[in-house]
């Protein structure tokens, strides 16, 4: 018999979201990813690592043209410098460098900190590795962090805290203010580290993003992750990469080559070569700030209320005036009745805080955004 190390894990609500979508043909906004085509530009450097046949193991760390690129990508938006050799880590996807990061430091017992609604690998990979999870939450609705709270559970055995930056689910994005607020926790917490997961990055729609990477003394003690999958439309890929310190960026490594040795090198060559083509990422945001607008026009009509979305591509809509339903019963209404398939914010809380509100991507085919407004304003 496995006595399961993580018991309460089931099947997840993407997996059954989407199986109920397809079951009642339902315009699926409810997982993550795009669904239109990518960059040929992009697509041309794949063949091109094909014919170099460049398919066989990469470096542990990653490629260093990938590396040196993500290095030169960085400091022209930041203005800051990354060692390519000591400080950058590719991975297979985002997930696999929170995997690493967290099973890197965590030991039995250390505390680590994290902000409901969550990304929901944090929590399990947390239990995972026989570490305490501290579920605080996010203001509802402006989903912000309350830092007093914060700092009134930050103790001794609290080794590290998880931010995400735009947030998914929320929209929420930081102002400087919340890295200064950081910035002085770890200042009092000299055993505190942070995981700063910024896969959102490119997707923020007012002011600038707030990166921990920009700030020299939340640098010195972050691991920062970053996915490809989410800037260049590619989540299939399963491709990112982690910017941590030296003495970090050693013991993450030491997990990493265990855990995957290498991730893909096919893709880290067009990524690369992608990378050192152009500022592709400056044509992100713009390309789903008119996204959003578009949905967020054509449900105006509709009783759902959008709440604040300032940065990735997702949205969180109220539907308090339309039902009473938990959002759990009221998603699955929404898909086998309606034809809308999207997840409720309920199952990304620990004890499933239920305010009324659906999560819906909006990265899809305007048809697709059209035809899921048109059944939404019906209801
Ligand atoms: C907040 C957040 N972090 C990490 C990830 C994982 O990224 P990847 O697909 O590169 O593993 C996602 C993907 O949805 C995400 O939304």
């Amino acid at each position: 018999m496995i006595n399961s190390k993580l018991p309460e894990v089931g099947t997840t609500i993407f997996s059954v979201m989407s199986a109920l979508a397809n079951e009642h043909g339902a315009v699926n906004l409810s997982q993550g990813f795009p669904d239109f085509p990518i960059d040929n530009r992009l697509k041309s450097f794949v063949t091109q690592a094909l014919d170099n046949n460049q398919v066989q193991y990469a470096p542990m760390p990653g490629r260093l043209d990938l590396r040196e690129a993500i290095s030169s990508k960085i400091e022209q938006q930041h203005g800051v410098k990354v060692d390519p050799i000591t400080e950058i880590t590719v991975t297979a996807g985002a997930t696999q460098a929170i995997y690493t990061a967290i099973t890197a430091i965590i030991n039995e017992g250390d505390e680590v900190v994290l902000f409901d609604p969550a990304y929901d690998c944090y929590d399990p990979t947390i239990r995972v590795n026989k570490g305490v999870p501290v579920h605080l939450k996010l203001v509802h609705p402006t989903y912000h962090i309350d830092w007093n709270e914060v700092r009134q559970k930050v103790n001794s055995k609290t080794k590290l805290i998880i931010t995400n930056n735009p947030h998914n689910p929320c929209g929420s994005v930081w102002t400087k203010a919340d890295i200064i607020a950081l910035e002085s926790l770890v200042q009092e917490s000299p055993q505190l580290m942070v995981l700063s997961d910024e896969v959102y990055e490119h997707i923020q729609y007012e002011d600038e993003h707030q990166s921990v990477l920009k700030s020299a003394i939340l640098r010195e003690r972050s691991f920062v992750t970053y996915s490809f999958g989410k800037t260049m439309h590619v989540t299939g890929w399963k491709l990112g990469y982690c910017i941590a310190p030296e003495s970090f960026t050693a013991e993450f490594r030491k997990v990493h080559q265990y855990l995957v040795f290498c991730a893909n090198n096919t893709m880290q060559y067009a990524v690369a070569e992608y990378l050192n083509a152009g500022e592709f990422w400056r044509e992100v945001m713009p390309m789903y700030r008119k996204k959003k607008e578009l949905f967020l026009e054509a449900i105006q009509e509709s009783r759902f209320k959008p709440l604040q979305c300032s940065g990735t591509y997702f949205c969180l809509l109220d539907y308090s005036e339309i039902s009473t339903l938990s959002d759990v019963e009221f998603a699955k209404e929404l898909t086998t009745k309606y034809g809308v398939a999207a997840i409720p914010v309920s199952v990304f809380y620990e004890d499933q805080t239920d305010h009324k509100v659906i999560r819906i991507c909006f990265a899809k085919q305007d048809e697709t955004l059209i035809k899921a407004a048109q059944l939404l304003c019906k209801i």
